[in-house]
């Protein structure tokens, strides 16, 4: 298993370019199992989720074409015949967004196995209403040996509210519902960008859909799709981590190809603690300046502060003046970074759903262990800080969503390495 040695407190000077969103990318790639015609996805991250995906639908009998070399952010797939409509468990429990295949199969083939998730290290993460919402568009679903297996001849547009806001939940019943017979009106969806860059796809493969991005979304089903080319949006998650990369160190950092308006909530909680950022129209720069006092904030669905940048705000916090208090509401278990910053120095109590940062502490390099994939950008942004060395295990988590983030931030003047497990460290 592969990890990190960072060595810490060398501010990051120089310019980042953001890649696209791996959570956009992801419903996308699924997509395209609505239509025989090929769909051709530029900007898309090369990261582990998206190579797990495209072993997804190969093993459904999708051709897939790109992805390597030159065109590695290229990815071209045909899914001319679908041979086997299901998700296994071997992949889905490497991955949970392989259960947003639902909705397109059923869709397209009336039929599909998809096996439940398990548990999951941030929380329960159940996909009832993923379910729920299938069931409302006239599909059969049984459960067997941790399978659920759905059938419908065809779907048949309907009214469905979700009972609370889901992000993959809106993608695939969206999916389902664009060949459904008739109109579906969603119901409190949700309104994250990765859902406006989806509907966008649909709409360019001859989907017929209003108001994807607000709460509720209306979709006139149609009798087939047809092929479409389509860029990912950028990647705000990985931008507004780098965004506090250039805070932790002090740095002048540029993060350039990325949306700003994605970002409000972050930027806006910035400010309150007093960073210096300057904001263009699709790039972001970080400057030196005093101490960053303490904020408090509360995740909260988009345009909320986003549960996924919440493990590097606290590291963020954990070098600020005063207290800040965070508050999690979006999964029941996403602290765990928190032992380990303290690990490293941080002073973090942990009390249900909030967590309260003392700062500024002196962190000192640790050995630490990464938990899920946003944990593990929170402790490289602690390391990046600390004093003397880190070293972070599990790093396969920060490899499933974020590209090469060692050379993207060695290329900034971090002092980071990769090692394999049996590599002497020094
Ligand atoms: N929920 C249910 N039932 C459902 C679906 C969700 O109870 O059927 C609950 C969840 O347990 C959670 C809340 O609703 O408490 C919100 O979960 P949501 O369904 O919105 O999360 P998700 O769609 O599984 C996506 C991202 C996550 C991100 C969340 C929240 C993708 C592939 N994943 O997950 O990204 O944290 O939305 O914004 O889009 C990450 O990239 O690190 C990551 C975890």
């Amino acid at each position: 298993m592969d990890k990190f040695v960072i060595r810490g407190q060398r501010p990051l000077e120089g310019t980042i370019r953001i890649g696209g969103a791996k959570n956009a990318a992801l419903p996308c790639m699924a997509a395209c199992l609505l239509t025989e015609d090929p769909v051709t996805l530029e900007n898309v991250p090369d990261v582990r989720d998206i190579q797990t995906t495209r072993k997804l639908l190969e093993s459904m009998g999708v051709e897939t074409d790109g992805g390597s070399g030159r065109a590695r952010h290229k990815i071209r797939m045909q899914a001319a015949r679908v041979t086997t409509p299901e998700a296994a468990y071997e992949l889905v429990k490497t991955m949970r967004a392989s259960t947003l295949v639902l909705g397109p199969l059923l869709a397209r083939m009336g039929q599909a196995k998809v096996s439940l998730p398990g548990g999951c290290a941030i929380g329960a993460r159940p996909i009832d209403l993923h379910l729920k919402g299938m069931e409302k568009l006239g599909a059969q679903l049984r459960q067997e040996h941790g399978y659920i297996y759905a059938e419908a001849r065809r779907l048949r547009g309907a009214e469905y509210v979700f009972d609370r806001i889901t992000v993959t939940g809106t993608e695939d019943v969206l999916m389902a519902a664009v060949l459904a017979d008739g109109e579906t009106v969603l119901e409190n969806c949700a309104r994250e960008p990765e859902v406006v860059d989806l509907a966008g796809l649909l709409t360019a493969m001859g989907a017929r859909i209003e108001g994807a991005g607000t709460g509720t979304v209306r979709i006139q089903g149609v009798n087939r799709l047809h092929g479409a080319e389509h860029r990912i949006m950028p990647d705000r998650i990985e931008a507004g981590t780098y965004l506090m990369a250039g805070f932790i160190t002090g740095g002048s950092l540029r993060l350039t190809g990325l949306e700003p308006g994605h970002l409000q909530a972050l930027l806006d909680r910035l400010r309150e603690c007093g960073a210096a950022l300057e904001i263009g129209p699709d790039w972001l720069a970080t400057m030196p300046g005093p101490r960053l006092r303490g904020v408090d904030i509360t995740t909260a669905e988009h345009p909320g502060f986003a549960t996924d940048l919440q493990a590097q705000f606290m590291a963020l916090m954990t070098q600020a003046d005063g207290a800040s208090v965070i508050t999690e509401t979006i999964f029941e278990n996403r602290f765990m970074h928190a032992q380990e910053l303290n690990r490293m120095g941080a002073s973090i109590k942990i009390e249900g759903n909030r967590a309260v940062v003392r700062g500024p502490a002196v962190l000192n390099g640790a050995a630490v262990q990464a938990s899920d994939l946003r944990a593990s950008a929170s402790l490289v942004l602690a390391a990046l800080a600390a004093e003397g060395e880190t070293i972070i295990d599990r790093i396969y988590h920060i490899d499933r969503g974020y590209e090469r983030i060692e050379e993207k931030l060695r290329s900034t003047g971090a002092a980071i390495r990769r090692i394999g497990n049996l590599i002497k460290t020094n």
